[in-house]
């Protein structure tokens, strides 16, 4: 008997497998409606978008997806060069361009009409994804419509211990969130690997490259069993690079304001509006707790911020009575001891009315103000006069932990 297979089913079910065998769903029955049922709001979705501009995408059918570049020109679909490279979902959606295209033109309108991608997530994936994202300072200046498309098109990796997440030199193909997991990370010097930091559960990493269009800056080593979530090279570049545009225009007159980022080059103070993420608190809420671990490094935007510390009884004993020490007004920075030194926060610090703050990673704090850092570590040694006149004695808040 001769049985003619509809054009386009392979691809359909093979599209369902790969999604199977990455997400691992535990009920394959209710994971295929998900699956489908959202391909079809796709195809939908794609009919009308058909119907205003003229595309090259192809359903199922024989012949290979074209892209067309920024000039209009069509490229023939390049499937060498990115073997890691996730297949989202929908197939025909995801348009693979060679990880070396050309730089993404954030201004152009005809990117808005770019598919998304899409992997589909169960209600628990969800959640946890949403959960690891929430903190991301890339995501916090997207819009809830940006957001959601950013989430959609997250995908999750499982990583075991030894295992290289991303090498040093390499072609960008993803950004990652870390959901949990241990990550050290490694800047190759004069030949040799040296070890410059470390994510401990939680933190974002593999967003330089392309947001640059450069190699890979440091090789990234999970030390223990892990999970991330990964975004794909386009859906961030259309995404997040739209969205940096904005933010550069947003605080480049604040930021050129800053009087601790005054020696550092324009170029250099554009990127670190490229990674900032902006955090609003109310009156009266604590911006950051004295003792506990630093992750991030603060400049105020607006509003004040009181700096509050424990002061000692005479034996030398911690008191529970916060005494203020300082404040921060716009402009000003805070956070920095912690990571300068290596301890715990030095102080507590707290809105006063509403604050908005900009706020940088360690990673982005260590790798962008290097130049900055003879200030505040003569800024540092201020804070000891201040605690000496406060309470007559230093509370040794300078001598790196650990
Ligand atoms: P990317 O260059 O895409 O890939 C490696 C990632 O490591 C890089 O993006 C940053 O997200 C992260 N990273 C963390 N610390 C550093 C550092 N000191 N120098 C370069 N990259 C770093
Ligand atoms: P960090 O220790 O990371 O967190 C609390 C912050 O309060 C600290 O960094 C400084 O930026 C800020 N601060 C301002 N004045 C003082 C002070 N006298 N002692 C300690 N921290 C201070």
């Amino acid at each position: 008997m001769n049985i003619e297979i509809p054009a386009g089913l392979t691809d359909l079910l093979q599209g369902y497998t790969v999604e199977v065998l990455r997400q691992r769903p535990d009920d394959l029955v209710d994971f295929a409606v998900q699956y489908f049922s959202r391909l079809r709001e796709e195809k939908q979705l794609e009919l009308l978008r058909d119907g205003a501009r003229k595309t090259h995408v192809n359903f199922g059918g024989d012949e290979q997806p074209m892209q067309t570049d920024s000039n209009g020109e069509e490229d023939e679909e390049d499937d060498d060069d990115d073997s890691d490279f996730e297949p989202p979902v929908i197939n025909r959606f995801n348009r693979r361009v060679s990880v070396c295209a050309e730089a993404f033109n954030p201004d152009d309108e005809e990117e808005d009409t770019e598919p998304r991608v899409v992997h589909p997530k169960t209600d628990e994936q969800r959640c946890r994804l949403q959960e690891a994202c929430k903190d991301i300072l890339l995501f916090k200046t997207l819009d809830q419509e940006q957001l959601s498309q950013v989430l959609d098109a997250m995908f999750e990796r499982k990583v075991i211990p030894q295992e290289h997440v991303i090498d040093q030199g390499d072609d960008g193909d993803n950004f990652y969130v870390i959901e949990r997991g241990q990550y050290d990370i490694f800047v190759s010097k004069d030949g040799a690997d040296v070890r410059v930091g470390h994510y401990d559960n939680r933190g974002s990493f593999g967003e330089l490259a392309l947001m640059y269009n450069t190699p890979r800056a440091a090789t990234i080593v999970a030390t223990s069993e892990g999970a991330l979530w990964a975004l794909d090279r386009n859906t961030f570049r259309r995404l997040i690079l739209k969205n940096n545009a904005q933010k550069r225009k947003t605080y480049e007159l604040f930021i050129e304001s800053v009087p601790i980022l005054k020696s550092l080059e324009v170029s250099e103070r554009m990127k670190i509006v490229d990674v900032i993420g902006e955090r609003s608190y109310q009156d009266g809420e604590r911006i950051i707790t004295q003792g506990e671990q630093a992750d991030c490094f603060f400049i105020v935007e607006s509003g004040e911020v009181k700096i509050m510390i424990k002061s000692k009884t005479k034996t030398g004993q911690e008191n529970n009575q916060e005494v203020e020490v300082t404040r921060c007004s716009s402009g000003q920075y805070f956070g920095e001891l912690a990571l300068v030194t290596n301890r715990p926060r030095a102080a507590s610090a707290y809105a006063v009315g509403n604050v908005k703050c900009l706020v940088m990673d360690v990673q982005a704090f260590e790798r962008l103000l290097g130049p900055c850092m003879d200030i505040m570590k003569r800024n540092i040694s201020h804070y000891e006069e201040q605690l000496v006149s406060l309470f007559g004695s230093s509370m040794d808040i300078k001598d790196p932990g650990n």
